[in-house]
């Protein structure tokens, strides 16, 4: 089965009522492709996703930017996979590596909450992704297996998991990985799927690209194989979202 083109955009820790309501206005009127085309998921801040899901066009659907490792609880602060369930938020974005690193959650971390999140029904976009060091010291390919191999080891069905490479360099830096780079580094994680979990789940498990994507770098990047769909940030927050959201076809 073809993977279908996936969009998501991690409006992050960003946005007041107002602008809230404005960014959806600017979705809602955009023309893109159809849903059987494009599979479009905006993850606006855990305060937010109530209003953003209760005007929000029905085609589109909203993700949470974290929650909870296990069951909720005496857990100040946290917010669970039950929440999203209870509030029918169908998608949440773990292992950004925004948390990895400012809030040192490690990969048996990430995948502890990957497994919990998906067995209570949860979709999951789970990010993964070197830094600038790790490039430079070529261990690229192994950070991001390892990070996936701790996945792996805790999911055994991966139909509601959309895995995100997010070159930790290219985050909100402008310094986009150029095509060939994010496909080479796609290629790289979809043969580890085949050649350690399966060869459908290499073949159906899409793959998407996140660092400074925006409307003018879209395209070709969407052009590449293995590349499968965006998870932008800051242009997600703009309306060239909507261009990226076309790059579909
Ligand atoms: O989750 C999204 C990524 O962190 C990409 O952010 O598009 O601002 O570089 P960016």
């Amino acid at each position: 089965m073809a993977r279908k083109f996936f969009v998501g955009g991690n409006w992050k820790c960003n946005g007041t009522t107002e602008e809230v309501k404005k960014l959806v206005t600017v979705l809602n009127e955009a023309e893109v492709p159809s849903e059987d085309v494009v599979e479009v998921v905006v993850s606006p801040p855990f305060v937010f996703l109530p209003l953003v899901k209760s005007l929000l066009r029905p085609d589109f659907q909203v993700a949470a930017q974290n929650c909870w490792v296990r069951k909720g609880g005496a857990f100040t602060g946290e917010v669970s996979a039950e929440m999203l369930v209870n509030l029918n938020v169908p998608w949440v974005i773990l292992g950004h590596s925004e948390r990895r690193a400012l809030l040192n959650e490690s990969n048996e971390f990430v995948a502890d909450k990957v497994s919990y999140a998906l067995s209570v029904g949860l979709k999951v976009i789970a990010c993964i992704g070197e830094t600038l060091e790790q490039r430079e010291s070529g261990d690229t390919v192994a950070v991001v297996a390892a990070q996936t191999k701790a996945i792996a080891e805790k999911v055994s069905n991966w139909t509601n998991v959309v895995l995100a490479y997010e070159p930790v360099w290219a985050i909100g830096t402008g310094k986009v990985a150029t095509p060939a780079q994010a496909q080479e580094v796609h290629f790289e994680l979809r043969k580890w799927l085949h050649d350690n979990v399966s060869a459908e789940v290499a073949a159906s498990t899409r793959i998407i690209y996140g660092g400074s994507v925006n409307g003018a770098n879209c395209k070709e990047l969407a052009s590449q194989p293995d590349v499968d769909g965006f998870l932008v940030g800051g242009a997600s927050l703009k309306p060239e979202f909507v261009d990226i959201i076309k790059s579909a076809t």
